[in-house]
């Protein structure tokens, strides 16, 4: 029996990668017969695409608004012309580089952003109406570990990306509105994610594109930096048991148990797609290279997830191995995506900035 229940979900970022694979998870569950109203503002991260078969097969109980979470405006309309009871929050500008090389967006739809989305809750909240806010966070907030230890839902957070400290900053505004204003509220911090529709520029997908593209593979630093590695529908069950059945105020880590360097996933990578395309290793190991370092690059982040476990009952189900090669079919046959989101914006921004390591390295950022 789940303690809360929704008529209808506002998901924020449902276009980019986790929000994707959240609405179709969503979607396949008997359970929810309610509505999903995602409000996305398609930046370079977000794909309508990746929702056009549930676009088509949901009807009425799938809308699609392109928009902004900081436009308070907006989000106040939609909060009450959906009547909305829930909100599943997403939208991040997400990826660790790009917030060394231009930390404003980051500010400014990772903390304002939440701020808008928790200030039309409190107003629906102090009307008396029920709504439930889940936030997604990120391992990350809690800084970076030695060999030893876990990140545990007591860890004090020490941010030390832009990303992760304008994460932080939405993590702390969330509690706050739960302590201040009564808000009922969730919120998960989750390790690394993979899985279909990733957009190629974090560590998993990049390196598979480049390799089917012959392109050389880039390897921060020694490449000993250890992730831990979360299946995306694994995370995705996750936050549905959370937002179901988690308690009020409560934050729960998610992790996948599944500890790596990131040579060790390269290799796991080089395997798979070796072996679904008659590739010979060699040629692929041979792409591998080294570049300069990330500035501020943490070494090791490793979750415990006792407290989801023992509480909600939801543990990781994918292995490693299933995992890595779903995804690499996964890229392999969705060449259609991959144009379409390589195309424009992001193809323009790596131009301008990506193929500069030496620019991230020494923290030559573009102002904003
Ligand atoms: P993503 O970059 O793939 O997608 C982000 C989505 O948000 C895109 O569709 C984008 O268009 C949308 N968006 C960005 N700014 C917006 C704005 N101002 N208004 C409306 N929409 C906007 O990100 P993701 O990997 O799917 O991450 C989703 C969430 O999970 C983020 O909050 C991120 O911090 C968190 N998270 C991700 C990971 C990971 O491994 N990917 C790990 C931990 C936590
Ligand atoms: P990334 O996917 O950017 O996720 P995060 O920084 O949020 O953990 O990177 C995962 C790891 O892979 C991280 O240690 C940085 C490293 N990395 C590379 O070595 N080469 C790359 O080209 C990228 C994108 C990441």
């Amino acid at each position: 029996m789940k303690m809360r229940t929704y008529k209808n979900i506002l998901v924020t970022g449902g276009c980019g990668f986790i929000g994707a694979n959240f609405i179709r998870y969503l979607f396949g569950k008997a359970e929810f017969t309610g509505r999903v109203v995602n409000l996305d503002k398609l930046t370079y991260a977000g794909n309508a695409e990746s929702l056009a078969d549930i676009a088509t097969k949901a009807g009425e109980r799938y809308v699609f608004i392109q928009g902004d979470i900081c436009d308070k405006e907006l989000v106040g309309d939609l909060m009450t012309r959906f009547a909305i009871d829930g909100i599943i929050h997403f939208a991040a500008e997400s990826h660790v580089d790009r917030s060394i090389l231009g930390p404003g967006e980051f500010i400014q739809t990772n903390i304002m952003g939440t701020f808008a989305l928790l200030e039309a809750a409190r107003k629906i909240h102090s009307e008396g109406r029920p709504i439930h806010f889940h936030h997604i966070s990120t391992d990350e907030v809690f800084g970076s570990l030695g060999e030893e230890g876990f990140f545990f839902e007591t860890t004090p957070y020490s941010p030390r990306s832009p990303y992760s400290a304008s994460k932080a900053s939405s993590d702390h505004l969330v509690m706050a509105y739960h302590h201040t204003y009564g808000l009922s509220v969730t919120l998960s911090n989750c390790s690394n994610n993979y899985g279909p529709y990733q957009f190629p520029e974090k560590l998993i997908p990049l390196m598979i594109l480049n390799m089917l593209e012959g392109k050389a593979l880039p390897i921060y630093g020694d490449g000993l930096y250890i992730r831990d590695w979360l299946y995306v529908t694994d995370h995705c069950e996750g936050i549905w048991a959370i937002a179901g059945n988690g308690k009020n105020g409560a934050t729960y880590n998610i992790g996948g148990e599944n500890e790596q360097t990131n040579l060790a996933v390269l290799d796991a990578l080089i395997e798979e797609v070796a072996k679904c395309t008659g590739r010979s290793p060699q040629t692929l190991h041979a792409l591998k290279k080294t570049v300069p370092d990330r500035p501020g690059h943490d070494r090791r982040y490793a979750i415990n997830c006792d407290k989801i476990r023992n509480e909600l009952g939801w543990k990781p189900r994918t292995g490693f191995a299933d995992g890595i090669s779903k995804t690499v079919n996964w890229y392999l046959q969705t060449s259609t995506w991959v144009q379409h989101v390589r195309s424009g914006e992001y193809r323009h921004w790596l131009e301008k900035n990506y193929g500069d390591r030496q620019a991230i390295a020494a923290g030559k950022a573009g102002a904003q």
